[in-house]
């Protein structure tokens, strides 16, 4: 057990190695030093993973994972179209999240859409409600004659 002045120490360094803690926050830049067969991280939708012992239990190969060591690779992960299972395999080797600095449009974007197109959505009902202000309309119309 550690004293709380040394858990609350821990908290404060964002450097790294303890890799059991998540709510870490990590720079691309020390996510391309873990590049390699041995040790490697990859950021897949602002997470960071340490997908090391994963490597050789990649139904996709070693190879593509290679590919993407040390960087970010979100789009290389869902073009592939993986499976539910794929996505919930990531889970267990998260470490932490990518500095917001770092994040791409893309994968920042993907969250602000869905507010955009509730703004969108919001037109649609102004545009019902006047189709139904017309229908409405024309009915009382049709009652006077
Ligand atoms: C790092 C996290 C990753 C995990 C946990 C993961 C997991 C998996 C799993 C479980 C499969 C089997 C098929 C499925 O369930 O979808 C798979 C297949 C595959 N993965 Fe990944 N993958 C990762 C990253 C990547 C990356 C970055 C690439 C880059 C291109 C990649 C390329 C592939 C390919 C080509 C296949 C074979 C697809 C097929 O046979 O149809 N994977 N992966």
């Amino acid at each position: 057990m550690s004293t709380k002045s040394e858990s609350f120490a821990k908290d404060l360094d964002v450097t790294m190695e303890g890799q059991e803690s998540s709510g870490k926050v990590y720079r691309l830049e020390e996510i391309a030093k873990h590049n390699n067969e041995q040790d490697l991280w990859m950021a897949i939708h602002n997470k960071v993973y340490d997908v090391s012992k994963f490597i050789d239990e990649h139904p996709g190969g070693i190879e593509v994972l290679l590919d993407y060591a040390g960087m970010e690779a979100t789009y290389a992960f869902e073009d592939v179209g993986h499976s539910l299972d794929a996505r919930d395999l990531l889970a267990q080797y998260y470490i932490g999240d990518l500095h917001e600095d770092d994040r791409t449009e893309k994968a920042a974007t993907a969250e602000t859409e869905e507010s955009g197109s509730s703004s969108g959505s919001g037109m649609i009902m102004l545009g019902l409600a006047a189709a139904v202000l017309a229908v409405g309309a024309v009915f009382m119309l049709g009652d006077r004659t």
